[in-house]
């Protein structure tokens, strides 16, 4: 499976902080938000990645990820010339997805939790339609809303019905920013057409899906923290987050260079050699992992 991470927008209820820096690139504590999405692609055991920006924000992504090849990865780049929505990613990453099953993530959302990389993984090893996950939330008149079904014969849960912000919504479980799609994707992204706000909207695809029978939900459970951070006061907390889990747990959290080791994409010279690049406290961390 390949992954694509669409990091453009233009983050307007982040202004000042972000006319000039991406939304996606700002801190969350330690890292750029961008290593969060990231990190869960990897975990889905992703290598082959696609990031969409803008034209002006495409060359710090580049500063920062590289080619991806620090981590055994490879990584790639595609425009997106204006926020035309989030289900024009599979537009741009056509050609790159090259009709193979594609993971979408946004740039901006954090996952963390017990039990997060297995869900992944069921997810990626989807062969036929289209998997999405599923979050309790307080307030579900602000997401799309997913109502689960039954469960199929392989024991995942059918979607019933998605709503975009509904007025009275007949669950509480919102569709994160992460989507798991079979080789279809994009080409059924063509035939969308933009929505009263002018986006190719990735819900009107996931109708599609639905339609067909072949939507599936993977449920986040309450041990799952989802943070997608949008305003200034949610990116504060989201970075609190991030530090008082990972000081207590002395663990990081969504560090590349530790799971691209976990996951055998890198051996440990190269761990070791990556940590001789960054400051002291982070070498140390990656170093107690090979000790
Ligand atoms: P939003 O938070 O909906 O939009 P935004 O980032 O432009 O922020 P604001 O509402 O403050 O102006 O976007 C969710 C994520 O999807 C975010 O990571 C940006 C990304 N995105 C794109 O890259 N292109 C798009 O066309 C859209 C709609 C979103």
């Amino acid at each position: 499976m390949k992954g694509i991470i669409l990091a453009g927008g233009r983050g307007t209820r982040l202004y000042p902080l972000t006319r000039a820096v991406s939304k996606q690139l700002l801190p969350v504590y330690d890292k750029p938000r961008v290593y969060y999405p990231l990190s869960v692609l990897m975990l889905a055991a992703i290598r082959d990645i696609l990031l969409i920006s803008t034209p002006d924000d495409l060359p710090q992504f580049q500063r920062v990820l590289g080619d991806g090849s620090q981590w055994g990865l490879s990584v790639s780049y595609a425009e997106q010339a204006e926020p035309r929505g989030i289900a024009e990613a599979l537009l741009i990453g056509a050609r790159f997805a090259a009709g193979l099953p594609v993971a979408l993530v946004l740039g901006d959302n954090v996952f963390y939790g017990s039990g997060l990389q297995d869900t992944l993984r069921r997810a990626a090893a989807l062969e036929r339609g289209a998997v999405v996950f599923a979050y309790a939330v307080g307030d579900p008149q602000r997401y799309g809303i997913v109502e689960l079904g039954g469960v199929d014969a392989e024991g995942r849960h059918v979607a019933l019905s998605i709503e975009e912000k509904p007025v009275q919504p007949r669950s509480n479980l919102a569709i994160p920013g992460m989507y798991f799609y079979d080789g279809e994707a994009c080409s059924l992204a063509r035939s969308l057409r933009p929505s009263a706000r002018g986006e190719l909207e990735i819900t009107d695809l996931h109708q599609i899906y639905l339609a067909r029978g072949e939507l599936r939900v993977e449920l986040l459970g309450r041990g799952t923290a989802w943070l997608d951070a949008g305003t200034h006061g949610a990116l504060l907390d989201a970075a609190n987050f991030v530090r008082v889990v990972q000081d207590r747990q002395g663990l990081m959290i969504a560090c590349p260079e530790e799971i691209a080791w976990r996951m055998g994409f890198i051996d440990a010279t190269r761990l070791d050699e990556l940590a001789r690049e960054l400051p002291d406290e982070y070498a140390r961390y990656l170093r107690g992992l090979l000790s």
